[in-house]
């Protein structure tokens, strides 16, 4: 073994061992799971600080993202890139694949819009199902693939609450929470994102999975803080799901969304939006979030983040956090 080597082969070996095993635990739960989207590695060892998300898509095969946190800027630049090249390397052997089914990110710190721009152009789509629906991801053009992997229990939730009710979904991406609130049979949905690119994504994802009407299900190019703020469209909505950015800020928006500062005033909005007794799922993965139950206690937060933590996210239970909120009847809050 070569001591000047930034890894040596006992390091890839334990990185091997350590996905052999997740593979055969973790496999053996998403095989009786029926989950065909699941992240396999969650910087398990200290050494690679990695995420590797496993895609078995309907069209093309196993897809395998590994997304590198970003390392402590005292670690010099070449350990970091000797890990990252042995660590990638490790992946597709263990998994056997071939350079076009490995995808590299390096998820940094990002705040604001820098998180949602295209990374490149390739414009390689593939389809990945999940509780029998369909959603289209993309590999290589974003940092995020279209489909949040640890938000797959919040969505099937929303599936089982969304019968006959009119559901919104607000900074809603692609829209796959959306499918899932239709395919449960809402009588309605509505959409809405900052993002044309997004929003078009949305409405495929929609009608991929049979839900083509826009009169049904409607989408909605807007600034959800400003649409809030005017009383959204109208309607009044029985179901909201409201998972927004930890920070936003866009030339299209008018102030930026800070969601530990903004939270309680962006669900105060719903209460106008929301029938009396209607229900919101709120979310975020901001990690040192805390919700203001003070100020929300008339809505009777029920936090529901360990029932929503996947399988496979159970080494980082930080991932997001999610609570249900009643919409009051009648409340002396200020916020109300
Ligand atoms: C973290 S994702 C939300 C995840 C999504 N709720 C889901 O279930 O997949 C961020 C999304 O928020 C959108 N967004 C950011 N700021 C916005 C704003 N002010 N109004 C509407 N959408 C916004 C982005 O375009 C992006 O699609």
């Amino acid at each position: 073994m070569n001591q000047q080597a930034p890894v040596s082969t006992a390091q890839r070996d334990m990185l091997a061992n350590r996905l052999r095993k997740n593979l055969k635990q973790l496999g053996r739960w998403a095989r009786r799971a029926g989950v065909q989207a699941w992240r396999l590695y969650d910087a398990d060892l200290p050494e690679f600080a990695l995420a590797v998300d496993l895609y078995h898509t309907l069209d093309d095969g196993l897809h395998v993202v590994v997304q590198e946190y970003q390392a402590p800027a005292h670690i010099p630049e070449e350990k970091t890139r000797a890990r990252r090249e042995a660590g990638l390397a490790v992946v597709a052997e263990v998994l056997q694949l071939d350079a076009a089914h490995l995808h590299f990110k390096l998820r940094q710190r990002q705040k604001g819009k820098a998180q949602y721009e295209k990374l490149a152009e390739k414009g390689n789509r593939h389809w990945v199902e999940e509780d029998g629906l369909q959603f289209e991801v993309n590999f290589d053009d974003y940092l995020d693939t279209g489909l949040f992997l640890d938000h797959r229990i919040t969505r099937a939730l929303l599936r089982q609450a969304a019968h006959g009710l009119h559901c919104l979904n607000l900074f809603a991406y692609t829209g796959t929470a959306s499918v899932h609130m239709a395919a449960g049979g809402a009588a309605a949905t509505t959409t809405v994102d900052l993002s044309r690119t997004y929003l078009d994504w949305a409405g495929r994802n929609l009608a991929r999975n049979g839900f083509d009407n826009r009169e049904q299900h409607r989408l909605i190019h807007n600034d959800c803080l400003q649409w809030l703020e005017q009383g959204g469209d109208g309607q009044r909505y029985d179901l909201v799901f409201l998972d927004p950015p930890s920070f936003s800020t866009s030339s299209r928006m008018r102030r930026t969304l800070d969601i530990q500062r903004d939270h309680v005033e962006l669900i105060g909005y719903l209460r106008r939006l929301l029938k009396p007794g209607g229900k919101l799922l709120f979310s975020n993965n901001l990690r040192r979030f805390k919700l203001d139950e003070g100020a929300l206690s008339h809505w009777q937060p029920e936090n529901i983040s360990r029932q929503t933590l996947p399988e496979d996210y159970r080494r980082n239970p930080r991932i997001h956090q999610a609570w249900w909120l009643t919409r009051p009847v009648s409340t002396t809050s200020p916020w109300g």
